[in-house]
């Protein structure tokens, strides 16, 4: 046995909410083979497993039981690939990190997704997103072990399934898979996508991908919340599709209401906005607060816990429901 398990660890610092939590036990494999003993000495003892990835979105319990294991597989490499560049990243590499490095390397495809919080492994599970782009456009390949006999297997994208914060890891494959590297495709050739709001306003005229994830950088340091200085999870609620019968009924009440119809004929409406309306945008009660400068985001101002943090999303989303008749659903994942 090689992999250090350590007892009574301190998550503190482990999740961006910043909410407090000790886990039975720790480790951090930093490689496939650390990985598997992991998964295996967790299934031989019968302890619950739990698995974190940069803490970014997720609602951590006061204690977690059993063995928490953080892949801490940290390499990632170019391979060139006729036009393109296929990307290879581990489980644990920063995605921000990678993000700006492939940036300045100049190659498209990543540089929207330029300051989300998290490591690589969780990436594909939400399938992140911003500014218009998703993991899934520059996605090519999962490579993953299954958690109960430790077997090797490669997804294509395809096999990903990938929604709106969606995809086959929060299903079919929830639980039951750990994500060990990531295979994206990116290319040198300028394809800049700017028409998210006033983007294309700070790149200029001949914009290189290091200037997107600058631009990109900017916005979201405006909006939201560091959460080295102000415990949070990014977005809180997913953004609710609803039927055109509902989106037709909330805009004749609110003509100027944010509405993103989608390609099966159902919208897609903007929870922050419907948080703002409801006049809860800088918000607080106890521990916890609805961000002033992003409704969507929820924060921790320090000393809560995730009963408290759930009990008071949960009067957020029950003031919009009574108002508007639309129910929110939470984004970040609760561990345990
Ligand atoms: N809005 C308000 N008040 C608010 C917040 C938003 O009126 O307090 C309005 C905005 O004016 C805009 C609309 O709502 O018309 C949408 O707001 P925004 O563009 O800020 O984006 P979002 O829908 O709130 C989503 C993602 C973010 C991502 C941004 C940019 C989700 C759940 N969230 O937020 O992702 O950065 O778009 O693409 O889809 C995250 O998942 O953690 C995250 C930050």
């Amino acid at each position: 046995m090689s992999i250090a398990v350590h007892a009574e660890h301190d998550l503190g610092g482990a999740n961006t909410l910043g909410l407090p939590c000790v886990a039975e036990r720790f480790a951090a494999p930093r490689h496939v083979g650390e990985l598997r003993e992991a998964l295996a000495l967790a299934g031989d003892r019968g302890w619950p497993l739990t698995l974190l990835g940069g803490g970014s979105n997720l609602i951590l319990p006061a204690r977690l039981p059993g063995l928490v294991v953080q892949p801490a597989l940290e390499r990632w490499w170019l391979e060139p690939m006729g036009e393109g560049v296929r990307v290879h990243a581990e489980a644990g590499v920063d995605w921000h990190r990678l993000v700006m490095a492939l940036a300045e390397r100049g190659l498209w495809g990543t540089e929207n997704l330029a300051l989300i919080p998290g490591h690589c492994g969780a990436a594909p599970i939400q399938n992140i997103g911003a500014y218009g782009v998703e993991l899934g456009d520059v996605l090519e390949a999962v490579h993953l072990l299954h958690r109960d006999d430790g077997r090797e297997a490669v997804l294509g994208a395809a096999e990903c399934a990938f929604g709106y914060r969606d995809s086959v890891f929060k299903r079919a494959l929830a639980d039951r898979v750990v994500i060990t590297r990531l295979v994206l495709r990116l290319s040198p050739t300028p394809r800049p996508r700017l028409a998210y709001g006033d983007l294309a306003g700070r790149v200029g005229e001949a914009p290189t991908p290091l200037a997107v994830a600058e631009a990109v950088c900017a916005v979201r340091r405006e909006k939201l919340p560091d959460p080295a200085e102000l415990g949070n999870a990014g977005s809180f609620f997913h953004n609710p599709v609803v039927t055109a019968d509902t989106a037709a009924r909330l805009l004749h009440e609110a003509p100027t209401m944010p509405h993103f119809p989608q390609p099966d004929g159902r919208v897609k409406l903007a929870a922050g906005w419907l948080i703002d309306q409801c006049g809860l945008k800088g918000w607080r009660e106890g521990h916890f607060g609805v961000h002033d400068r992003q409704a969507l985001v929820l924060v921790h101002f320090g000393g809560g816990s995730a009963e408290e943090l759930l009990a008071f999303a949960d009067r957020v989303a029950e003031q919009v429901s009574s108002r508007f008749g639309v129910m929110l659903q939470r984004e970040p994942r609760l561990a345990g």
